[in-house]
């Protein structure tokens, strides 16, 4: 039995439309239910529901052999797991943004609204820049806006965030996906069955069909 923490929500969704077209579908799934824990033992999955932030979480400390999460969240976390394959969806971009006429003053540390503290800090200190963390947990964007930061260090996927409040976007910081991960004991017990879990995966991803 594979154990699989997915994320709660649409993304979630999506993977496991992706895992049931590779042959590792669960007879008790319903997007309906409340329950967290779909087991198939003819499949040889098990999978549970967790808030995307801590899939990484269930996967390290071996609660999960594998996971679905974004790379956004893996980089934040600094998550010790084997990242097996990107399941090119759930695609954006870590990027730093300001309001339209923002002009930065080198004289003074930087004031960066973000979820991501250690991957602003990360990046600042890449590029040798002072800077001051605001740490918020949602609604980024109005930060910058109500004159709280300078910038903001967020995910931007269609952009519409950023031009309905009037933001532009000063520098791509990296591409984010979501990656299919796995527990580091459990690759190395298990590594027949995760292998060719992932060999399926990789074999339809990229056409749609799911
Ligand atoms: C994320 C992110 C941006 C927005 C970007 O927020 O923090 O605010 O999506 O998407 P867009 O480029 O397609 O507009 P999320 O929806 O996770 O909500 P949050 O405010 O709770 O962070």
């Amino acid at each position: 039995m594979i154990k699989i923490a997915l994320p709660k929500g649409r993304l979630g969704e999506k993977v496991y439309s992706l895992l049931a077209a590779a042959g590792y579908g669960c007879a008790e799934y319903s997007p309906a239910s409340r329950k967290l824990i779909f087991c198939d033992d003819k499949n040889g999955v098990s999978y549970f529901w967790v808030k995307p932030s801590d899939v990484g979480v269930y996967v390290e400390l071996g609660a999960a052999d594998m996971g679905v999460a974004g790379k956004d969240v893996l980089d934040e976390a600094r998550t010790d797991v084997y990242e097996l394959l990107d399941l090119d969806i759930g695609k954006c971009k870590m990027c730093v943004a300001a309001k339209k006429d923002f002009k930065e003053d080198f004289t003074r540390p930087l004031r960066v609204a973000t979820k991501f503290v250690n991957s602003a800090e990360r990046y600042y200190s890449s590029i040798s820049r002072e800077i001051q963390i605001i740490k918020l947990n949602g609604s980024i964007e109005l930060a910058p806006v109500l004159g709280l930061s300078d910038v903001i260090f967020d995910i931007v996927e269609t952009g519409t965030t950023l031009k309905q409040n009037d933001l532009c976007v000063l520098h791509e910081v990296s591409n984010i996906s979501t990656r299919l991960i796995a527990n580091k004991a459990a690759y190395k017990f298990q590594r027949g069955d995760i292998d060719a879990l992932t060999a399926k995966i990789k074999g339809i991803i990229g056409y749609g069909n799911y």
